[in-house]
């Protein structure tokens, strides 16, 4: 046999991973919800019968739970005693932060709304959001505000992914020349203030949703950076812009959830907001210009059109480009981040402006 089919993988085991995935994940699901990983990590070794009265569970349940554990590789037993596995190992302490937040926001967010992704293409819109989560809400980020738990579930996973973004995105733009950041759909200020950390002299004003734009507020008085950064609640499609001396306008991890016209219409707004030669940086994640990848778009793509908005996707940078030049905004480079997944930073500067770039 040579070297390459020695690392092939059989077509037909690929495909039976695939079709049976979903119990792959509910076993770290189950096993996360009962904290099992942090019990492992506190106490390596115990057995069946100690991890049993631990968790609470029955004799047969608890058997189920650790034989699928171990047939996934999730923990390891040696002899008749478990431990967590080098997959599950991280999933024992900072269970709010990423990587641990990912598992309820999947299991919680975007598990059985997925389901209905083939209606959800066959119909044009986000079935999935609708049939799992009620149709008080055209997206799941009006419906997250009537719901703590599940806006809990998601800002842990997304605050914490932006944590790792924004260390980046904190070093990759370069604010120096900018007074007055407009972040539209800020979310709850980790990039605002990162940014405002590592821009003394920055001023960042957060456009959200006024459920977020509340906690965003409370982050930033508590960072002590209440003076700088502030947040204010209003729809970025339906309401104007507040008036102010921007001169840099932020949108990171926003433009991707929405339709190309609301882009269009969300980026001229933006445009009309910002003074005379202001800066502004997309932060996104990207398709390759060939649109053959990276399989993080495609996720991404599916849940956007599933579950989030019904209407957005991941696009490529040179779309992007194509809304900046359109709204007035002259390209000026992109600077790629790749901490946990592919992301872009793709700059454009209004025109009259040379010299602002990303990196
Ligand atoms: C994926 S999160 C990105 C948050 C942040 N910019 C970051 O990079 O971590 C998208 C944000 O858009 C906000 N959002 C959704 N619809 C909105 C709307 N109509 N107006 C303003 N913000 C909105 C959500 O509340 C959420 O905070």
């Amino acid at each position: 046999m040579t070297q390459t089919q020695v690392s092939q993988v059989d077509p037909q085991d690929e495909l039976r991973a695939i079709y049976v995935a979903h119990y792959r994940f509910q076993y770290l699901s189950a096993a996360f919800e009962f904290g099992l990983f942090s019990v492992l990590a506190e106490a390596p070794g115990l057995t069946r019968a100690e991890i049993a009265g631990r968790l609470g569970l029955e004799e047969q349940p608890a058997r189920i739970l650790l034989l699928g554990l171990t047939a996934f590789g999730l923990v390891r037993k040696d002899g008749d005693r478990y431990s967590n596995s080098a997959i599950t190992e991280p999933l024992a302490s900072n269970t709010d932060q990423v990587p641990a937040a990912f598992i309820p926001y999947h299991q919680h967010i975007t598990y059985r709304s997925m389901g209905w992704f083939h209606e959800s293409l066959k119909k044009n819109t986000n079935v999935g959001l609708h049939r799992e989560f009620g149709d008080d809400a055209t997206t799941l980020y009006a419906r997250l505000a009537t719901d703590p738990g599940l806006e809990r579930a998601f800002h842990n996973a997304m605050g914490g992914f932006s944590q790792k973004v924004s260390d980046e995105l904190a070093a990759t733009l370069d604010l120096s020349s900018y007074a007055h950041v407009l972040d539209v759909g800020g979310g709850t200020a980790v990039n605002a203030t990162k940014l405002a950390r590592r821009w003394p002299h920055l001023r960042v004003t957060i456009l959200d949703l006024p459920t977020v734009a509340e906690e965003a507020n409370a982050r930033s008085a508590s960072a002590g950076l209440g003076d700088r950064v502030r947040a204010i609640g209003l729809d970025a499609f339906g309401d104007e812009f507040p008036e102010g001396d921007y001169d840099c306008v932020l949108f990171a991890h926003f433009l991707e959830i929405w339709s190309v016209d609301r882009i269009r219409a969300v980026v001229g707004k933006a445009a009309r907001a910002a003074g005379p030669n202001a800066g502004m940086f997309v932060v996104t994640p990207f398709q390759d210009d060939a649109e053959t990848g990276p399989q993080h778009a495609a996720e991404l793509s599916a849940y956007f059109h599933a579950v989030a908005s019904g209407e957005g996707m991941v696009y490529t940078p040179k779309e992007y480009e194509s809304w900046m030049s359109e709204a007035g905004f002259r390209p000026a480079g992109r600077a790629y981040v790749n901490n946990l997944v592919d992301h872009i930073v793709i700059s454009g500067v209004k025109s009259g402006d040379a010299g602002r770039t990303a990196s």
